[in-house]
């Protein structure tokens, strides 16, 4: 099996419900963290990976999502006439070469598992990445590259992983792991999404970086609902290891953001923007005002 991972799926359907009213209009993935959207960074990502085929699974909707990667011939011109160079530069990281992008549309938000399926016939017979532009991870090294390059040593499938705390596994898809050690590479046993408080195998949940094998697409042709009544990628997963196929988890090194929520979203928005030279001390003296203000008031 070919173990140059050179497509990623993102899935993008979901209704983002959490970020309602501005996602009755605004996909979840075009919101900004500072001035760029999650998309773009979760396309920036990729291409450092050495992905050079994107295939997005859209809904109704999202049509915003696949303008932003248009070329903006008007929007160029003007800027070229006024020499803003280096705005120049920042609109061509959103340009992708032609036939380079796919969009498949999920007709339902019938869960992760059944969106990543939708993707089946541009995946064909090789590895493949899926990247959930809501989990950011801020890293030197991206993590889908970590990834990739540890994914060359062991095949199989392989999911980002990181420690949460016991009260949280009832939101992740959690790792059954022979033990917790603090390897990067931890060999998996089983996998159980949102279990019951209580009830996790580990606190190794499970994040939006994954590098699948095309039998996980031949799983998920079963359309088996799982949590909550959703078709389950990690059931799928889970498939894997029942068949005696090797799944690890990855302990990426980073720190990722939950962009899904809303208190998560906004401690990314911090942080982003404290790690921008062109902010940091302007916003950094704002914060170091407000928040003992806002303690004081407690
Ligand atoms: P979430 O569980 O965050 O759901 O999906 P959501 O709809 O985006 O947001 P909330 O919970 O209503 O606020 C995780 C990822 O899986 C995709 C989402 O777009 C998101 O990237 N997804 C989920 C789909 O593409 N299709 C689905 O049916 C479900």
């Amino acid at each position: 099996m070919k173990r140059r991972v050179t497509k990623a799926v993102f899935p993008v359907a979901g209704l983002g419900t959490r970020f309602l009213p501005a996602t009755k209009s605004v996909p979840k993935e075009i919101m900004t963290l500072v001035d760029r959207p999650l998309i773009q960074y979760a396309i920036d990502e990729a291409r450092e990976a050495g992905i050079t085929e994107f295939i997005f699974v859209t809904s109704r909707g999202k049509s915003a999502l696949e303008d932003y990667f248009d070329n903006a011939p008007e929007l160029e011109a003007e800027l070229r006439k006024k020499n803003k160079d280096a705005l120049m530069e920042t609109l061509k990281t959103t340009y992708m070469d032609s036939g380079a992008i796919a969009y498949i549309r999920q007709h339902k938000p019938k869960g992760l598992g059944h969106a990543v399926w939708c993707a089946r016939r541009l995946i064909g017979d090789e590895p493949f990445a899926v990247i959930l532009p809501d989990d950011v991870i801020a890293a030197e090294k991206p993590c889908l590259a970590q990834m990739t390059e540890a994914y060359a040593e062991t095949g199989g499938c392989m999911v980002a992983a990181m420690r949460v705390p016991d009260e949280k596994t009832p939101a992740y898809g959690i790792l059954d792991v022979e033990a917790d050690t603090l390897d990067r590479k931890i060999s998996v046993r089983g996998m159980v999404e949102k279990p019951p408080l209580g009830s996790a195998p580990s606190n190794l949940a499970v994040i939006g970086r994954y590098i699948l094998t095309p039998d996980v697409m031949n799983t998920l042709n079963d359309g088996k609902a799982g949590a909550g009544g959703e078709i389950q990628l990690t059931d799928a997963i889970a498939k894997e290891i029942a068949h005696g196929r090797p799944v690890t988890g990855y302990r990426f090194e980073g720190e990722r953001f939950d962009c899904g929520s809303k208190a998560g979203f906004l401690q990314a928005t911090v942080s982003f923007a404290l790690a921008r030279p062109d902010l940091s001390d302007e916003f950094g003296r704002f914060l170091s005002e407000i928040v003992p203000v806002a303690r004081a008031a407690e």
